[in-house]
């Protein structure tokens, strides 16, 4: 299959490496070793401080820069229109690039009205800063009205996604606009590991149950950026791409989700759906 998915324009790698929590120099090996193993998608953020660990990673593995897609996100407190243009700018400086491949809105914030802060991430985009722009942590609601204010294309809505969260409405209200979904905590923060289904599914095609969590996604072309600070997870969280689940297979998975799946809870956030 392919091992990316489009988007509004963009080409987005369906396996990323996720870097919240890894910081310095092993952020900057982890980057490095994951680039040279064949990752060419690094999700970071202003808030994650590790920026400029990042980019030093990037620089290290050799590989050129136009291959790597880069995303990063700008923080809630940051949603003003001139805070916005401040700590994009920021993170550039940080990553020592001239641009990202995708620039996320973090979290929303009600405080601050969502067309001040599409406005600015738009002005992004036009500006060069920016390939391609999108959200996070977005409601169907919020994604309605996230499309209805820009004029520039959305084409990503990064969320929490794994087995035991049904996001359903929110990834069916991200393809009817066109915007592709990012999973993020995909293996559910290392829970997966352990999971009976999802180890016996992987029993029968020579894959660990992380292995098939993030199949569950790709398969879905459900982008995932699973985290790691042990590099030879690195390889399994990447080897995703040469076994295929059945509907069976699929359906075994998809019945893990429950009510309480859900890992990551924001308070500003009342209606997932
Ligand atoms: N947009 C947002 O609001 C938001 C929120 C949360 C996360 N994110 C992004 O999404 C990325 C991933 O999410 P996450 O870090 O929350 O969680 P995750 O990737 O689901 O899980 C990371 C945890 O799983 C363990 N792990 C990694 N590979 C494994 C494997 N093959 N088998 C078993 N355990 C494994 C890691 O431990 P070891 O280090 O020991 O391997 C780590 O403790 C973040 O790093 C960040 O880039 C975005």
């Amino acid at each position: 299959m392919a091992q990316t998915v489009e988007a509004n324009g963009a080409r987005i790698p369906l396996v990323g490496l996720g870097t919240w929590d890894l910081r310095g120099r092993t952020c900057a090996r982890m980057v490095e070793q994951a680039i040279g193993l064949g990752y060419r998608h690094i999700d970071t953020a202003s808030m994650y401080g590790n920026e400029a660990a990042v980019g030093e990673g990037l620089r290290a593995s050799g590989v050129p820069r136009d291959e790597v897609f880069i995303t990063t996100k700008v923080w809630q407190s940051d949603l003003r229109a001139k805070d916005f243009e401040r700590s994009t700018r920021d993170s550039l400086a940080k990553l020592k690039l001239p641009s990202v491949d995708l620039l996320l809105i973090h979290w929303p914030n009600p405080s601050i009205p969502l067309q001040e802060t599409i406005g600015a991430l738009c002005k992004m985009k036009r500006e060069g800063l920016a390939r391609h722009i999108g959200v996070s942590n977005f409601t169907v609601a919020l994604v309605e009205e996230a499309v209805k204010l820009a004029n520039e294309p959305l084409v990503n809505n990064q969320i929490e996604c794994h087995p035991y969260l049904d996001q359903g409405k929110v990834i069916a209200a991200c393809r009817e606009r066109g915007l592709s979904v990012t999973a993020y905590s995909p293996i559910a923060r290392g829970r997966v590991g352990g999971d009976a289904v999802l180890s016996r599914i992987g029993k029968a095609h020579g894959k660990t149950a992380a292995q098939v969590c993030l199949r569950y996604l790709v398969q879905q072309h459900i982008v995932a950026i699973p985290r790691t600070s042990r590099p030879q997870r690195l390889k399994e969280n990447f080897d995703v791409f040469d076994f295929k689940l059945s509907p069976a297979e699929m359906k075994a998975i998809a019945a893990l989700a429950h009510p309480r799946g859900r890992i990551v809870e924001w308070s500003g956030t009342p209606d997932w759906n």
